[in-house]
């Protein structure tokens, strides 16, 4: 599936790590950008810097995603746009033992990485399914692939992610309309600050680069890959996960 044929890509969690890598990277390909998320700064910073080399329309939209009201109308004020590319990435984790967890929180996280996911991909889908051409690339995470105690919700909405995408991936390719699913290992972004609040930053070290996920991602979508899993570290550790050892031994051994 080649970039060059799409114009307008919707960007969810545009502000900042890999959204906001994914932005500039694609506006690099000439693509037009509707760049969502909450800090309207942030996002004024990254239309800023697209602006220095490109000169495609770069459109910031403020929302709160966890929200579902704020996605209807989003979904609305976006009615005249077709969107060719969808990158389902705003989510974010909540890391900690499941009963100490905020209930709120929780809900909030399912809401924005699980729900509005699959609210912008029903809506996205069915335009580009109607033109028989587009894309939509979902953010999961190694997370997904496996059982983790103490990312315990946030991993079980990444498993959602992997399995609803592969599956969307296999339903949607007779409309000539490409699903890729990213699932991304540790990154060096915002991520762990909001997951870990105060807590030990330091865990999960050996962090990619966001630019290097999104430079891998885009070449797995051109390529027509289901899943791409970037760097060789996580490849390993999802595919160990996986094959080699029973889910209830890996939940353990990561619990210790
Ligand atoms: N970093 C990692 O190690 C890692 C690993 C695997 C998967 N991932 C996944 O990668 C994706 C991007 O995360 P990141 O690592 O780039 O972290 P990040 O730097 O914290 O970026 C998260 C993005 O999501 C947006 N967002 C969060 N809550 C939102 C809300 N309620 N409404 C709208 N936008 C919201 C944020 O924008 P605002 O704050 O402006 O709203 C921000 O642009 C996530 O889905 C994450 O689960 C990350």
């Amino acid at each position: 599936m080649n970039l060059n044929n799409f114009k307008w890509a919707l960007v969810t969690g545009a502000s900042s790590g890999i959204g906001r890598e994914f932005a500039i990277e694609l506006s690099k390909r000439g693509l037009n950008i509707i760049a969502v998320g909450r800090n309207g700064q942030s996002l004024e910073e990254v239309a800023d810097k697209v602006k220095q080399f490109s000169d495609v329309e770069f459109l910031i939209y403020r929302a709160d995603l966890s929200k579902q009201e704020n996605v209807r109308t989003l979904i609305m004020d976006l009615s005249k746009y077709q969107i060719d590319l969808l990158i389902n990435n705003a989510g974010f984790g909540l890391y900690g033992e499941f009963i100490k967890l905020e209930l709120a929180e929780i809900e909030g996280m399912i809401e924005l990485n699980v729900k509005t996911l699959t609210t912008l991909s029903h809506v996205f889908a069915n335009q580009m399914v109607s033109k028989g051409l587009g894309g939509i690339i979902n953010i999961a995470s190694v997370a997904g692939h496996i059982p983790l105690p103490y990312f315990n919700v946030y991993a079980a909405t990444k498993a959602y992610v992997y399995n609803f995408s592969l599956a969307l991936w296999a339903e949607l390719r007779k409309y000539n309309v490409h699903v890729l699913c990213v699932s991304p290992g540790p990154t060096e972004t915002r991520f762990f600050e909001r997951a870990f609040k105060r807590q030990d930053l330091r865990k999960f070290g050996g962090r990619m680069q966001p630019d290097e996920v999104v430079a891998g991602a885009l070449k797995a979508f051109e390529k027509g890959a289901a899943v791409y899993i970037p760097g060789l570290k996580n490849k390993i550790i999802t595919f160990v996960g996986k094959k080699l050892f029973p889910d209830r031994f890996i939940a353990k051994v990561a619990s210790d």
